[in-house]
């Protein structure tokens, strides 16, 4: 058996997440290491992505969402934007026949108004190719803040409100979070990240609420099938309590 069943094998049984979410972080810091451009790091990212897309399915994981490319990265050097935005386009192109196939369900979390025409085209084809679809619901985070999030739907019910189509009693927590990109899907059970920092980035502030957290120093490039296992396995034996008694998740 090799060290990869092994972990793996450990997992049978035990308490999966519904949802997972990954902030994909130290594509650059991988790619620096071996004396490579930050894009070749960002491509080698994309190798993470189909292993830990297939893996999920495979856990029966219902919801995954990718923190891809976040409000603050346009503070990037241009030829860095460009050349994520030139791989999120040929990488959805290139993996969407199977991943439809594999009955994968595809959703954009943020602002795709700023994306190039060519991104929001193919964006827009993907869901719309896939919206029918029953297995692993794909939450790809691009443009994505959580802040602008929580302020757009904040927007959206006061101008409903102002315009005499909502009383401001009814608005409570479940009506927020359906005005949220993520509407409809159970919120994060566990947020993984990458590449050693502790720090949420602007991601899924409100979705995350009591999610477990679980960070590795691994180099996203470099998050094999076997940091996936170690991941869920450390999720499966925290206590979750949600401000009351403990509960074992094993
Ligand atoms: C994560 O890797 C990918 C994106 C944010 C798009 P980084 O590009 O942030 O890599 P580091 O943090 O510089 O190593
Ligand atoms: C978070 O990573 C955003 C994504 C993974 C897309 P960053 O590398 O942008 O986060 P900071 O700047 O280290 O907080
Ligand atoms: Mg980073």
């Amino acid at each position: 058996m090799t060290e990869n069943e092994n972990f793996e094998s450990r997992l049978k049984g035990l308490t999966m997440p519904r949802h997972v979410a990954f902030i994909m972080d130290g594509n650059g810091r991988w790619a620096k290491a071996r004396g490579l451009l930050r894009a070749a790091g960002h491509r080698a990212g994309v190798e993470t992505v189909r292993e830990v897309v297939r893996m999920s399915a495979q856990y029966g994981i219902e919801v995954i969402t990718l923190y891809a490319f976040s409000t603050e990265n346009w503070s990037r050097p241009e030829s860095e934007v460009s050349a994520l935005m030139g791989l999120f386009l040929s990488a959805l192109e290139r993996e969407i026949d199977e991943l439809d196939r594999n009955g994968v369900k595809i959703r954009f979390l943020g602002d795709l108004s700023r994306l190039p025409a060519a991104n929001r085209a193919s964006a827009a084809a993907a869901v719309a190719r896939t919206s029918g679809n029953t297995g692993l619901q794909l939450n790809l985070a691009i443009n994505y803040g959580s802040r602008a999030e929580i302020v757009r739907a904040a927007r959206a019910f006061a101008e409903k409100a102002a315009a005499g189509g909502l009383d401001p009693a009814d608005l409570d927590e479940a009506a927020f979070s359906d005005a949220l990109y993520t509407s409809g899907q159970p919120d994060p059970d566990l947020v993984v990240r990458t590449a050693g920092e502790l720090r949420l980035s602007n991601f899924l502030l409100w979705q995350a609420a009591y999610a477990e957290f679980y960070a590795t120093p691994v180099f996203w490039p470099d998050f094999s099938r076997e940091e996936y296992a170690k991941a869920l396995l450390a999720y499966a034996g925290r206590k979750r309590r949600f401000g009351g008694l403990e509960t074992d998740n094993a």
